[in-house]
């Protein structure tokens, strides 16, 4: 039977359409670049022979054009204003009341938007068709990067839809989603590739090629967020405009949202604040529009920005400061980790003046040396890292540089130092004789989710170990009230106290004591799977690697990690010790077996509303399930929250159910 080039060329553009969704949504190419570009050859060729076939969303017509030798300036119709911004509520309160004196009413709808950071672009349709698309520019005039734009996989090529305007111009922002950035610039790293310093400059970099077949390989994003010149009617709130707009085909915010008055516009600002560092993308504030398109008319502009909106700026995460110098820091695995000293900067809502630079390889990739001056990020909870270095001109002014060196011994006791294969890492060999090692130790077998020793802090541990009273943790068990009232600003009440939590904390679980045992890689989840699985602390201690592998959350390097820490002859000695200083807990129940959720095993992922992820997971271990922290073809279900990112997507490959969080709590109201 012979195929119709018709149906070819369908049957061509379907399997295409379904190998770039692979590539640029999920960045999982199921077949090679070869491949893809073999099927698109043919359908070019096709689509040359038999010019009907061409249909406006075949992909033949993202895949980019012929490098331009550089970019045309097109005027925009309708200038491209920028926002004022505020910084603090009393500024949002000042923008309310300037709205509402100037409108005569004091009860205003504003639509709240998230301030995307990424380019700006402007998007022409005529008749549906997409005939230009232009860069902010200067405002007035812009670059016409109508072949990149065509190449972005949400951009659509024709609006479709009833009433869709005869000429219509959309205005938003393109950007990088940041899962997408990190997996593109892992690739570009394996490649020895160019890496870049955020999503936004990879945005723009990307929209910025002359050869838009480069363009067509980055993971670009559009999300429109408002319009510019419009020849047809449109209706009459900002709100319902985007609505329309996303009828036609067009990707708007799925966080867009309309409120009454300012109150309602700081309680949006603060929930999204929160979910920051979750969200897909990276956003720098949020934008607050009056709703009305008549207030907004009746309201008009000021010099080059809007009366009708401003933007509430989040505190920066990335800004510019000097490194004075380098420390080296001795962790509890004995890694010995950089960390750079700055001059204090404010970044991500606090002063920073320190932040880790990882490893060699690290300081070799951003070509960082003592007296630079760098871009330090610092987002949500996370560590502040040092992200690039900024280009100096050499001037007489420009401090020194200076190498960065890594010591050949260990900072803290002089022991040999080591750098394993195939690790970024060096270490120190010293062992708990280290003494910055026993430290970080102790600091994390007292800190709350593992022992939970209250009143042992980081300077009393120091203290501990300095005069020689700990060596292992064991020892804590074995201080007495006169060792502990003789330190310095110890008095009798608090050495008591101190006594008596350290008592409290002789009872403890299971996941909790092997948490605390500090073993490379084992966090609680992983420590609670092993109690489930072993129910006896000896039954871990003896299990093989292979039966290590059997459990969930285990895999070859966790096990490597386990048996080398049981099978350390000061590690057996240490937990035999604690054992016999009265560590205890109660037996191990597993919940599986009894419960409606027996035999399921759930993933949490993402931010919740009602309550933090550990006590949702508590929730669902009480009804019998099981929790795991990776999606792996053993989950059950995965109770996603806002945010929830590559934990979903794998999810969804898999073809593992997904709640979300008011399903979840339905669903428990029914179960408990
Ligand atoms: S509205 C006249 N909405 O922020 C108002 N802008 O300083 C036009 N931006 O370069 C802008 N997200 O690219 C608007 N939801 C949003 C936005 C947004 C990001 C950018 C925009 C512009 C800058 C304004």
């Amino acid at each position: 039977m012979t195929t119709s080039p018709v149906e070819e060329a369908a049957a061509l553009r379907a399997q295409l359409l379904k190998w770039a969704e692979a590539y640029f949504e999920r960045d999982a190419p199921v077949v090679p670049d070869a491949d893809y570009d073999q099927a698109l050859r043919r359908l070019e060729a096709l689509e040359r022979a038999f010019p009907d076939l061409v249909a406006p969303d075949s992909p033949t017509q993202r895949v980019g054009s012929a490098p331009l030798s550089e970019f045309q300036s097109v005027e925009h119709r309708l200038p491209m204003l920028s926002l004022d911004n505020a910084f603090s509520s009393d500024d949002m309160d000042d923008f309310h009341r300037r709205v509402t004196e100037r409108l005569g009413d004091s009860a205003v709808t504003y639509c709240c938007e998230p301030k995307l950071d990424g380019v700006a672009v402007s998007i022409v349709y005529e008749q549906g068709s997409l005939v230009l698309a232009a860069t902010r520019g200067d405002g007035t005039r812009g670059e016409n990067i109508t072949a990149n734009v065509r190449t972005i996989s949400n951009v659509p090529l024709t609006l479709s839809g009833e009433g869709v305007p005869p000429y219509l111009e959309v205005r938003g922002e393109v950007v990088i989603p940041r899962d997408a950035f990190e997996r593109m610039n892992a690739q570009a790293r394996a490649a020895d590739g160019k890496v870049f310093v955020n999503p936004r400059n990879a945005a723009a970099g990307s929209l910025r090629q002359l050869d838009s077949r480069i363009t067509a390989r980055r993971p670009l994003a559009f999300t429109a967020y408002s319009v510019g010149a419009v020849e047809g009617d449109l209706p009459g709130t900002h709100h319902a405009i985007l609505q329309r707009l996303r009828d036609w085909g067009l990707p708007i915010s799925d966080y867009m949202q309309t409120v009454s008055g300012i109150a309602a516009c700081d309680d949006y600002y603060q929930a999204l604040a929160r979910q920051r560092d979750e969200l897909p993308v990276d956003i720098d504030g949020i934008v607050f529009k009056v709703n009305g398109m008549a207030e907004q008319e009746k309201l008009g502009f000021v010099s080059r920005a809007p009366r009708w909106a401003i933007a509430r700026k989040f505190p920066a995460q990335e800004v510019s400061t000097q490194l004075l110098g380098v420390d080296f820091q001795v962790g509890r695995t004995g890694a010995i980790t950089p960390v750079a000293r700055l001059q204090p900067v404010f970044v991500g809502g606090v002063t920073v003046s320190n932040a880790t630079l990882h490893n060699a390889d690290e300081i070799e990739r951003l070509g960082v040396q003592v007296g630079d001056t760098v871009v330090v990020r610092r987002a949500g909870d996370v560590i502040p890292q040092i992200v690039s270095v900024m280009e100096s001109p050499s001037s007489d002014l420009t401090p020194r540089r200076e190498r960065i060196v890594f010591p050949d011994h260990c900072p803290d006791c002089g022991s040999d130092v080591a750098r394993e294969e195939g690790e970024a890492v060096i270490r120190c060999m010293g062992g708990m004789a280290c003494g910055a090692q026993l430290k970080a130790v102790i600091r994390h077998f007292a800190s709350r989710k593992a022992m939970d020793i209250e009143g042992l802090g980081d300077k009393l541990i120091d203290q501990l170990v300095d005069d020689g009273l700990v060596g292992s943790v064991a020892d804590i068990f074995r201080l007495s009230q006169e060792q502990l009232a003789a330190l310095e600003r110890m008095g009798d009440k608090s050495s008591e106290n101190l006594l008596a939590s350290i008592d409290q904390s002789r009872s403890t679980s299971l996941p909790k004591f092997i948490y605390a045992l500090g073993i490379r890689e084992v966090g609680e989840a992983t420590a609670r799977a092993l109690a489930n699985h072993f129910l006896e602390l000896d039954a871990l201690l003896a299990a093989s690697s292979d039966v290590l592998e059997g459990v969930d959350d285990v895999g070859p390097i966790v096990a490597r990690h386990i048996r080398g820490f049981v099978g350390d002859d000061r590690n057996k000695r240490v937990i035999a010790d604690l054992l016999a200083l009265g560590v205890n807990w109660p037996p191990v129940t597993v919940a599986s077996g009894k419960g409606p959720l027996a035999g399921t095993t759930w993933v949490v992922t993402g931010k919740l509303e009602s309550m933090s992820r550990g006590d949702a997971e508590q929730r669902l271990r009480s009804l019998g399930a099981k929790t795991a922290s990776s999606v792996s073809a053993k989950t059950s279900t995965v109770l996603a929250g806002p945010g929830a990112g590559s934990k979903r997507k794998k999810a969804e490959e898999l073809g593992i159910s997904i709640v979300d969080e008011p399903e979840w709590l339905t669903m428990l109201e029914e179960l408990e």
